[in-house]
Order: structure tokens, then C-alpha cells, then sequence
């Protein structure tokens, strides 16, 4: 794999700034926000009086605690615009994510919000290992979904040529690679799996594309698939976090000369990480939420906004700004069988790291017998190994999961292609329990 460390001058001062200087600077920036924030929408002034706080409170970064958190209600009840800070004619762009219930959640930017998420995208570009003057293959979905357009922006920015193919037409994508011999692919992880097999299919070996990087975020993957990928494409795999609610894409993300977690850019986003059950803040290095505010945000400030994230900060190592571990799973994710909490990262964990035979493909089927909650994981089989040695790699499995994971499943081994591709998120859990 090539060398894409960042040579001198590449970074912003502000990623190399010291301690001190970056406090001061979030400092002047929260003040900024929170008043922002509650002289322009009613429904910070509302929560901020109910909680007894005024803005003329807020003078330093120990403040932040004592203002209520924002949850994704709080936007559903707002919609759709009643959550901006400014003039609807002032909105440039509006995104909105789906949703699998109910309203979906709308975000909007100002041009000045466009451009500062353009910088972040154009940072978690550089810290992935682009640079000015690469092809970058963005498979991300366009449209209301901030992947696409957010990294678009952001790889325009760098400079990069973006050939913008969104997500689909997998095919034509394993056509394009080969033509346009892009440096950099910005991709779901599940969906580069589906494009690695494609090209096995059509006979294209996935070592020798011009692949140097892929960017990969939008759902969780863990340090295995990191290694799935990167033998398989012989191309270093990075990680690149975000949600709509905060900006889209480029919220962190991980520098390719250490690949150790995801530096949160912090100057723009302020993390906390709290005790999902009490909303105690946790001290860094302990696993909880991530909670974010936006520090610069001028269309749709966040104050202490409620990602249902779980993740553990860590200090910065090659930036100042600190680190988010590989984020586990969300709280909603979590699956609770009889008494014991599980995410699927744990099963794609097993997967890679103890069979050679099961592939990362694969889904957390959830049913119900009884009054017993019951969950099989249905796994593909790899191409290379034959039916038998599969089947029992899948009995191996159920042991692991249970010694390690403390809680029994099935396990139901499945024929290559056989689990629905996605083109995006992939759809990890499959919940068929009737409801009680
Ligand atoms: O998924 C933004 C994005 C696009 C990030 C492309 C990275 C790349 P939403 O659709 O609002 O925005 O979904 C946000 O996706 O709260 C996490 O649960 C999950 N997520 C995003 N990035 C990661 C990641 C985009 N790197 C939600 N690891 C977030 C784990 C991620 N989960």
C-alpha cells in the first residue's frame, strides 16, 4: 500500500494548533452559538429558560453541561424548518434524512455552512490519504442523504476530479473504476463488499485496481472488515463520520498514518460523551454517548445534540483535536436477548476474525418463540469454501458467540449473493418478532 502520510504544510494550523489555542477557540465559538441559538430559534430560548439557563451563563467550554440536551424529537416536532436560525431565503441547501418512522428530520445550510462543511469533508479527504489532483469515486447515495453532495463538496474543495456516480448500478461502477482509474473511493463499507464481488464476477482482480484509499462511514464497521477489505483491495481503509443533524459527513474522521480512531473536528463540533441512561457526562476515555454542538453553524445550530451514538473519546495522537473510538453501534441498535446486550459490530467481529469460510455478508434475524426472544444470524458462506466446511465454521460460530458474547444463537449458513445487497446502509438487524 502506498505511503499517503500528509508532507509539511499540508494541514490546516488549526489541526496542529496547541491545546490551549484550540480551548480558546471552541471557547469563543460556543459563546458564539449558544447565543445564536437562542436569540433565533424559539425552541432553544424555550428549553434554555425551562432549564434556567442564560445564555450571559455561558462563558467556558464547563458551561455546556448545564444546558438540556436536543434529541431527534425535539427536530420532528420542529418540522420542518422550525429548528433555523435564520431566514428561510438565507437557506441554500436542505437535506433530510429518511427515517423509518414518522417525519422524516430536515437540515439546512447557509452558503457559509456549505463552505465550512466542504472544509471538514476536504480535511477528512487529506487525513484519508487525498490529495489535490486525485480521481475520487463517489459511490455515496446523492440526493436528500448528506453523503453524496456533502462528499462531493468536500473532494471539489481539495481539489480532487470527482466523478459523481452515487450508489446503484454496480456493474457500471466496477466499469467505471476500471476506466477512470479513480485514486480514492468514498463508499458505505458494506457497499464497497458488494463492488469487490462484482469485480471478482466479472473476472477483474481487486488488487490490481488504481484504488490507493477508500473512505468509509454512514454505518459501522469494525477494525476486521478494516482488514477484509484492505487484503482485499490492497488499498488502505479509513473511517469518515457524520450525521444530517450535525453537518452530514466530515463531523471526524481517521488520519491513514495511524488508522487508531476518528479525530473529531473539534473546532467546528464540540464532543462530549455521556451515561446514556443518567445523561451524566463521562470523563474521556469512558464509553457512553456522543453528544455534539455545533460551534459555527449558522442555518441550523445543535446544542448538546444526542447522536445515540457509543463510542469512548480519546487525546489526539496524529492531531491535536481529540478521538472518537470506531463507533460500536447505536443505542436503537443494541439488541437485548434475554438480559444480554449484543450489536451486530460483535457478530462482524467473530465473522472475520475466527472462519475463513463465512463471508462478512450477513444478517441479525430476530424472532420470537414464545415469550423467548430468539436471533439467528444468517451468514453467507464464501465463494472459496465448500458446503460442508461452511456448515460447520457456522457451528464454530454459535460456540463463539456464546462463550465470548454470553448468549446463545443460531447461525444459518446461506449460499454466496443470497442476503440482499444494499446500496447504501446496510440493514443489519431484521426484527420479525410479532409484537407482544
Ligand atoms: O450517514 C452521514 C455520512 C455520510 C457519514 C457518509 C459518513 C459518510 P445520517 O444518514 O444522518 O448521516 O446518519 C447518521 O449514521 O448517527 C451513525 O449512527 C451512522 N454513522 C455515520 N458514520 C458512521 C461511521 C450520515 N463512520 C448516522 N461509523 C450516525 C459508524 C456511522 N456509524
Amino acid at each position: 500500500m502506498d505511503d499517503l502520510s500528509p508532507r509539511p504544510g499540508d494541514l490546516e494550523p488549526v489541526e496542529t494548533a496547541s491545546l490551549d489555542e484550540l480551548r480558546a477557540l471552541q471557547t469563543e465559538r460556543l459563546v458564539w452559538s449558544v447565543r445564536h441559538a437562542y436569540s433565533c430559534v424559539p425552541h432553544y430560548r424555550a428549553s434554555l429558560d425551562a432549564a434556567g439557563v442564560h445564555p450571559d451563563d455561558v462563558t467556558g467550554l464547563d458551561d455546556l453541561a448545564r444546558l438540556p440536551f436536543t434529541t431527534k424529537a425535539d427536530l420532528r416536532e420542529n418540522y420542518p424548518f422550525g429548528m433555523f436560525a435564520v431566514p428561510r431565503e438565507q437557506v441554500v441547501r436542505i437535506h433530510a434524512s429518511s427515517g423509518t418512522t414518522g417525519k422524516p428530520t430536515v437540515v439546512g445550510y447557509t452558503r457559509d455552512d456549505v463552505e465550512t462543511w466542504a472544509t471538514v469533508v476536504a480535511r477528512s479527504i487529506r487525513a484519508a490519504g487525498g490529495r489535490a489532483g486525485h480521481v475520487l469515486h463517489n459511490a455515496y447515495g446523492y440526493g436528500l442523504f448528506t453523503g453524496g453532495l456533502g462528499a462531493h463538496y468536500g473532494a471539489e474543495k481539495l481539489g480532487c476530479t470527482v466523478v459523481p456516480v452515487s450508489g446503484g448500478m454496480t456493474e457500471r461502477q466496477v466499469q467505471l473504476i476500471q476506466d477512470f482509474r479513480p485514486d480514492v473511493i468514498m463508499v458505505t463499507p458494506s457497499y464497497m463488499l458488494a463492488l469487490v464481488d462484482e469485480m471478482e464476477r466479472q473476472g477483474v482482480d481487486p488488487r490490481s485496481t488504481s484504488l490507493k484509499v477508500g473512505i468509509f462511514g454512514a454505518e459501522p464497521w469494525t477494525n476486521d472488515m478494516r482488514r477484509e477489505v484492505e487484503g482485499r483491495l490492497d488499498m488502505h481503509a479509513v473511517d469518515i463520520y457524520g450525521l444530517s443533524e450535525v453537518i452530514g459527513p466530515g463531523v471526524a474522521s481517521e488520519c491513514v498514518e495511524t488508522k487508531d480512531g476518528l479525530h473529531v473536528w473539534e473546532d467546528h463540533f464540540y464532543p462530549e460523551v455521556i451515561d446514556p441512561v443518567t445523561g451524566e457526562v463521562l470523563p474521556d476515555g469512558e464509553e457512553g454517548e456522543l453528544v455534539l454542538t455545533s460551534l459555527t453553524k449558522q442555518a441550523m445550530p445543535v446544542l448538546r445534540y444526542r447522536t445515540r451514538d457509543l463510542t469512548r473519546l480519546l487525546p489526539g495522537t496524529a492531531r491535536t483535536m481529540r478521538r472518537m473510538e470506531k463507533i460500536t453501534g447505536r443505542t436503537d441498535d443494541m439488541i437485548i436477548l434475554r438480559g444480554v446486550n449484543l450489536f451486530p459490530t460483535q457478530v462482524e467481529e467473530l465473522i472475520l476474525s475466527a472462519t475463513t469460510e463465512l463471508s462478512p455478508h450477513f444478517q441479525c434475524v430476530l424472532e420470537r418463540e414464545g415469550h423467548l426472544d430468539f436471533m439467528t444470524v444468517v451468514v453467507e458462506r464464501r465463494e472459496t469454501a465448500g458446503d460442508e466446511a461452511a456448515r460447520s465454521a457456522g457451528v464454530r460460530l454459535q460456540h463463539l458467540v456464546k462463550s465470548s458474547i454470553g448468549v446463545s444463537v443460531g447461525v444459518h449458513v446461506v449460499d454466496p449473493g443470497t442476503i440482499e445487497r444494499s446500496v447504501g446502509k446496510m440493514k443489519r438487524i431484521v426484527d420479525a418478532r410479532a409484537p407482544r
